[in-house]
């Protein structure tokens, strides 16, 4: 079933006093997330910055998992923000940076990123964000992954996409014609069109990744020189 939250702490589950948000996807789909991170992180060390990072979850969940990685969560949202900030604090872990605030549609991302912040990233994590919000949010995230990530850095994306211009299953068809009619600027994303994103970004897609409930991962990275 695909994920539809577009801001958390609206759908009446209880929110903690401190701020924490609980996204109820984040039980179903973090361990196979964080098994890919794994898997291509394996080894590495360096910053990683997570674009939308809505409640906090994940970014905390990669920092306990992935120690050697130092974790930078941002978001655009100040409930989601005050969130990240609940659940670092509750982690008591000395790899996650406190959250920066990050219109993806803007390609500079913020000023922090030159200024005091992660410089080049090792890797940039973005589940969820680009089929909720419009397009030129994924023009902003590869341009800045383009701009922000090192020789050997890659760009990981999860959500439900089309491929060759289709839907791979009924349940992503459904919820996309769902987010069309609620917002005529979203909608499920095609490979091929994020693929045009990469190039013009100087990224290449690596390796699609499938995952539970009709999700993919698509790894991006540098091309390999010749
Ligand atoms: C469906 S939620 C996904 C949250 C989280 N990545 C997850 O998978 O649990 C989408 C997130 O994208 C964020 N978002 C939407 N538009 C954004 C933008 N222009 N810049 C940065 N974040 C944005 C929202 O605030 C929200 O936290």
């Amino acid at each position: 079933m695909a994920e539809y939250v577009v801001e958390f702490g609206k759908d009446g589950r209880p929110v903690e006093p401190d701020g924490r948000l609980d996204a109820p996807a984040f039980h179903r789909n973090h361990q196979a997330i964080r098994a890919v991170l794994q898997r291509f992180l394996a080894g590495k060390s360096g910053d990683a910055m997570e674009a939308g990072s809505g409640t906090g979850q994940h970014v905390v969940d990669f920092a306990r998992h992935i120690p050697d990685i130092t974790w930078w969560p941002s978001d655009l949202n100040d409930q989601h923000l005050k969130s990240i900030v609940a659940w670092r604090a509750q982690a008591q872990l000395s790899n996650i940076r406190l959250p920066l605030r990050i219109d993806l549609s803007d390609p500079a991302w913020c000023p922090e990123m030159q200024d005091g912040g992660p410089g080049e990233l090792l890797a940039v994590f973005c589940a969820n964000v680009v089929h909720i919000a419009p397009w030129r949010v994924a023009e902003g995230l590869f341009a800045g992954a383009g701009r922000y990530l090192r020789a050997d850095g890659q760009l990981f994306l999860y959500g439900p996409f089309k491929r060759d211009g289709k839907h791979t299953a009924i349940s992503n068809a459904v919820f996309d014609t769902s987010l069309r009619e609620g917002n005529p600027e979203w909608g499920v994303r095609d490979i091929e069109a994020l693929e045009r994103l990469a190039t013009a970004a100087g990224l290449v897609l690596v390796e699609i990744v499938e995952m539970p409930s009709n999700n993919l991962t698509l790894v991006f990275g540098r091309p390999k020189a010749t």
